[in-house]
């Protein structure tokens, strides 16, 4: 593989400890106190596994911050366990963000909390999975300073309260979610997704005519309207969201009559390393009950994405698609994240490694830095469309996380480098264009939001580990 050379003339940052300082700014100029902002402008409320990537930085900076930003979430819990995706603290109905909390119209839900305004849709469940990060800080931390290197407890207080929020999650997740109780659950809005209009969802919009919106939208207002998904996406999604309002998002109805029900690998990968670390912590602090069932579920859910998921004929994992009873296949860089959750065995790991170090993402030359959010031989793949072909750094932080557990070194390092390398020449944006040599225009920026808080954050845990 040739080794790419940095011009330094080009960089944002000049170095990694340049680098850093500007990560712990973006966090700090984002913080609303006890949450924070994915992005001035752009995103100005708290989302949910923005949030939880969020606090993995804050837990290099502050563990007091990086709990607090849990806990702002916990506080807006549905009393039948669901999280909510958007949680619009200081509610403006819709001037600053749109779909405002008027358009999403969850409030009429009986399960919804009365203080504070939300969504009815959620996101992917990486709560547990991010919050084991900052136990194990936490308790390593203790143990260095404690005299007698004894391992004491970080707050139990805190961390049972939010073990038993997760948990509720998850036994929604769960219950409400997995209708032929196989373990798998589904998404009922490509929002839920996270990768909002990534190229698999293509094959659920043609199955139904959306509503055609005039609606002002913000986000292209902060951001080039080529780098967002496009006026008919947006008609798909706000459609979804008016079925789920007419019946106030009661999910027996929702499931009766939505045309997009989609058992997700990301979010199902999430589920899983979320419900083990859930069960590592419970067991820390003898909450055996909650152990046990996480770590049942978390069995389950492995077990069926291997046996329903896995497309044996590419070697990556699908997106079933439930309406209409169909494995919806394609090569993405968040078919590869059940590495993060050690779904897939060893074999069918090094398959994906070898997918991921292919023309499909390398480019024949390496051109491409890893990893592109769809492969970048397929028709669909877009440069600069939003999951449709840039480079997103939480998705590029799991599968490093997940290079490491199977033991895929020099991958892990790539990807590492990769990402690093991105950062450090566009600085902190949302996504970055995956064509290296695309770097060298001297106009060339990162897309989306500049100042962005997960790549901030995990960017600094980068930083933070050797590997
Ligand atoms: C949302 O509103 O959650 C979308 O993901 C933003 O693009």
């Amino acid at each position: 593989m040739p080794t790419t050379i940095l011009s330094p003339a080009k960089r944002v940052f000049g170095t990694r400890a340049e680098l850093r300082f500007a990560c712990q700014n973006v966090l700090e100029k984002n913080s609303k106190e006890t949450f924070t902002i994915p992005c001035e402008g752009l995103y100005p409320f708290q989302w949910l596994w923005d949030s939880a990537f969020i606090a993995v930085g804050w837990a290099h900076i502050d563990h007091n911050r990086a709990r607090a930003e849990f806990q702002s979430l916990f506080d807006a819990q549905w009393s039948n366990g669901f999280m909510a995706h958007i949680i619009y603290h200081d509610d403006d109905r819709g001037k600053s963000y749109f779909p405002g909390s008027a358009f999403q119209g969850a409030a009429r839900n009986p399960y919804s909390p009365t203080h504070v305004v939300t969504s009815g849709i959620t996101q992917p469940p990486n709560l547990g999975a991010m919050l084991e990060i900052l136990f194990d800080k936490e308790l390593s931390e203790q143990v260095k300073l404690s005299p007698l290197n004894t391992p004491s407890v970080p707050d139990p207080h805190f961390y049972k309260k939010a073990i038993r929020h997760i948990f509720r999650f998850h036994e929604y997740l769960y219950r409400d979610r997995d209708p032929h109780n196989e373990g798998l659950t589904y998404i009922r809005h490509n929002w839920e997704a996270g990768t909002d209009n990534c190229t698999q969802f293509d094959a659920i919009w043609n199955t139904f005519d959306p509503i055609n919106y005039d609606v002002q939208r913000r986000d292209t207002q902060h951001v080039n309207p080529k780098q967002r998904p496009t006026k008919k996406d947006y008609n798909y999604y706000l459609t979804l969201i008016e079925i789920s309002r007419s019946v106030d998002f009661d999910e027996r109805e929702m499931y009766e009559i939505l045309p997009f029900l989609v058992q997700d690998p990301l979010f199902n990968s999430l589920l899983v390393a979320s419900g083990e670390s859930l069960a590592r912590m419970a067991r820390h602090f003898g909450m055996n009950v909650i152990a046990e069932q996480s770590e049942k579920w978390a069995m389950k859910t492995r077990n069926a994405m291997n046996e329903k998921l896995l497309d044996p004929l590419t070697g990556v994992y699908g997106y079933f698609d439930l309406r209409n009873n169909r494995l919806v296949g394609g090569m993405s860089s968040s078919n590869m994240t059940p590495l993060f959750a050690g779904i897939p065995s060893q074999k069918s790991a090094e398959r994906l490694r070898e997918t991921l170090e292919s023309l499909h993402f390398a480019g024949r030359n390496n051109e491409y830095w890893l990893c592109a959010t769809n492969a970048v031989t397929d028709p669909q793949f877009d440069r600069t469309r939003y999951w449709r072909g840039p480079v997103w750094i939480n998705i590029n932080w799991l599968i490093w996380k997940g290079c490491l557990r199977y033991g895929f070194d020099d991958l892990a390092r790539r990807i590492k480098r990769d990402t690093i390398n991105l950062v450090l020449r566009y600085g902190v944006y949302e996504y970055f264009d995956p064509l290296k040599s695309a770097a060298d225009n001297p106009e060339a920026h990162g897309f989306g939001g500049n100042n962005f808080s997960w790549t901030a954050a995990l960017i600094l845990d980068m930083l933070a580990e050797n590997q």
